[in-house]
């Protein structure tokens, strides 16, 4: 169906593949993988017949529907859901471009019968389509997570993994021959990811699937092209497979390569030393024939690691963050209601929850950027907050060079310096004169990761922030994340990430937020969620009504006044209970050392989640002494 000989592609004088030869079957199931920026969009790109490459050959089938989902840039929003998911009806939409003309005549004064006939035929076919379509439509967008009431709001609403959700049912409608999905699962849920692998195992088509995701392609490809600097390899197998033949590849290359070299060494020494004699010249000449010919072998460009640390602002002790009571909706929508959540110096929160269900608002709350419609956010005083928005990706200035982008953030910052930034996140050489409307989608969270954290923090708000990344800049992501010693909160649908990095985790769903004292794989198995240690109060002490209502950023030293007799005892209580909860802690620590010397792991995980709610606890009291 699609052939590709002999490619050669390069940018501004950087060659991404020479001499590359692929094609497709009808049947074929493939999974493009390679580093960031490596070339895989831009594979997309060739195929869709969108950039010529530099040398070489592309035939396509004549008539073959080719589907593509982008990797960044699917933005609806006129239409409702259900209209935009239908748009993807070609035929439905000539219909209608008839039937309008045919109106048009009508209007006009002609009535021959044939135009009428022809109308009525067409309108009942419209109707027919129509209903069926619907249905269709309906069906999949029902897989695809979206609720009747949902298919008929403007797609405007939606974020993130509903726009990407549009996008991909719009192309599961089209039935192309071909489907070209470029990181389909950035922003989908778990639930979304599963419902694609079972869609992909059963589709009838081609596929060229790319994606950062090791378990999807397993589940999902027969063959993998693999772009290893300059050539495209081609493996046969699911991912697994393809990542052991690989390491046997390179490991033969290498050898060969090195055999070669000696070779040439040999020869090289042979042509030097009697380059000057007359009885060995035609020996010296057909042994440099030789090796002028000789095809040399080629290592795969090696893979270069970003490098970095999320620079520390001064410690916060206490509490970082308190919500009480929080609420909010959007003009349509409810999102979060009733949400009591402290957020204590030195936690790492893992937020998870389907598409849609609020971590982007909670986040949102907590840094202050949006206000909640009821309930109260505190904020210490000395929080300096480092935040990356869902998508900031996107947000980043299509026509400024890198350099420009990134300096917008770094006032204080000597040329060299951003240099040297920049270099770290694999911006180097001419890179940072890049537009950053050409960068790859790795490129450009790079560069919104780098813009982060140039200002010094004590608060990290991450929403996904591993979207676009390839394996080895998430494994640099989540140890910058691990290395960070203040405190920590970040959303993500990678339930690997969250078991490794988060101590707590916040499901939300249903407009809740249940905090859970341990890690994802706690909170989904064993885990009781944790009642929040919303400050113990007496009846409320009638509080000035303005003051309680106010939406946000009361410090959190602000509390209200008592007795100073009152005050006394509660310490004293509160002082016992928290003398009480060290002791437990210290009982604890011994169960927990014999339980992981006598390797009874889950046990263990179970004390440390339970000694780290008691100190959650601890620390929540020490804050009311
Ligand atoms: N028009 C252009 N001018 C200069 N460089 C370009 C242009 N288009 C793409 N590039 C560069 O080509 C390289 C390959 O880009 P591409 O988008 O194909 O990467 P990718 O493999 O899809 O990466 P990612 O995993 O990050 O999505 C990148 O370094 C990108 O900056
Ligand atoms: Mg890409």
């Amino acid at each position: 169906m699609v052939q590709l000989q002999n490619l050669t592609v390069s940018f501004t004088g950087r060659e991404l593949y020479r001499n590359v030869d692929l094609f497709v079957a009808a049947d074929s199931r493939i999974g493009l993988v390679g580093p960031n920026g490596s070339g895989k969009s831009t594979l997309f790109r060739l195929i869709r017949r969108d950039l010529e490459p530099d040398q070489g050959t592309i035939d396509i089938r004549r008539d073959l529907k080719i589907g593509w989902l982008p990797q960044t840039g699917v933005v609806f929003k006129d239409r409702t859901v259900l209209a935009e998911a239908m748009s993807a009806f070609k035929e439905v939409e000539q219909i209608d471009r008839e039937l309008a003309q045919l109106e048009q005549k009508l209007q006009q004064g002609s009535h021959g019968s044939e135009l009428l006939d022809r109308y009525a035929h067409l309108q009942q076919e419209r109707n027919h389509a129509g209903y069926a379509h619907e249905a269709q439509a309906r069906k999949v967008l029902a897989e695809l997570g979206f609720t009747d009431e949902d298919c008929s709001k403007p797609t405007g609403w939606s974020s993130g993994g509903f726009q990407v959700r549009i996008a991909l049912a719009k192309l599961l409608l089209e039935e192309p021959d071909l489907l070209l999905l470029d990181e389909p699962t950035n922003y989908l849920d778990i639930k979304a990811i599963a419902w694609l692998q079972e869609y992909l195992q059963g589709f009838r088509g081609a596929y060229v699937l790319i994606t950062h995701d090791r378990y999807l392609l397993d589940a999902c490809v027969e063959r993998i092209w693999s772009i290893e600097r300059p050539t495209v390899a081609v493996y046969k197998g699911n991912y697994s497979s393809y990542s052991n033949a690989r390491e046997e590849r390179l490991v033969q290359l290498e050898k060969a390569a090195q055999e070669q070299q000696k070779e040439i060494e040999k020869a090289e020494r042979f042509i030097e030393q009697f380059r000057a004699r007359k009885d060995t010249a035609k020996r010296v000449k057909s042994r440099q024939k030789a090796l002028d010919r000789m095809e040399r072998i080629v290592m795969p460009e090696k893979r270069k690691r970003m490098r970095f640390r999320f620079p520390e602002a001064a410690t916060i002790y206490g509490q970082v963050v308190a919500l009480e009571q929080v609420g909010h909706r959007f003009t349509d929508r409810a999102v979060l209601s009733g949400v009591s959540l402290i957020v204590a110096a030195g936690d790492r929160i893992g937020l998870f929850g389907a598409n849609g269900e609020g971590k982007t608002t909670l986040l949102r709350i907590m840094s202050g950027d949006l206000s909640p419609s009821v309930g109260l956010v505190r904020q210490s005083e000395k929080l300096q907050i480092a935040f990356y928005r869902q998508g900031a990706e996107e947000l980043l200035d299509p026509a400024l060079e890198v350099i420009d982008e990134a300096r917008k953030e770094a006032e204080g910052y000597t040329l060299l310096e951003l240099r040297s930034i920049l270099g770290a996140f694999l911006f180097s050489g001419d890179d940072i004169y890049k537009p950053v409307s050409v960068l790859s989608g790795g490129e450009k969270t790079r560069l919104a990761l780098l813009k982060v954290l140039l200002r010094p923090s004590n608060l990290l708000l991450l929403d996904e922030p591993t979207n676009h990344l390839d394996i080895d800049s998430r494994e640099v992501l989540e140890e910058a994340i691990s290395d960070y010693r203040n405190t920590v909160i970040f959303a993500a649908h990678d339930r690997f990430m969250i078991d490794r990095l988060a101590n707590k985790t916040v499901a939300v769903r249903s407009g809740r937020a249940d905090v859970f004292p341990g890690n994802y794989t706690y909170a989904t198995s064993a885990g009781k969620p944790i009642v929040e240690p919303v400050p113990a109060r007496k009846p409320k002490p009638p509080e000035p009504a303005p003051q309680a209502l106010a939406p946000r950023a009361r410090p959190t030293k602000a509390v209200p006044r008592k007795p100073a007799s009152e005050l006394k005892d509660e310490t004293a209580l509160l002082q016992s209970r928290i003398r009480e909860l060290e002791e437990k802690v210290r009982t604890l620590d011994t169960e927990f050392q014999d339980a992981k010397r006598s390797f009874d792991f889950a046990r263990a995980r179970e004390l440390w989640a339970v000694r780290q709610a008691l100190l959650d606890e601890i620390i929540a009291l020490r804050n009311q002494v």
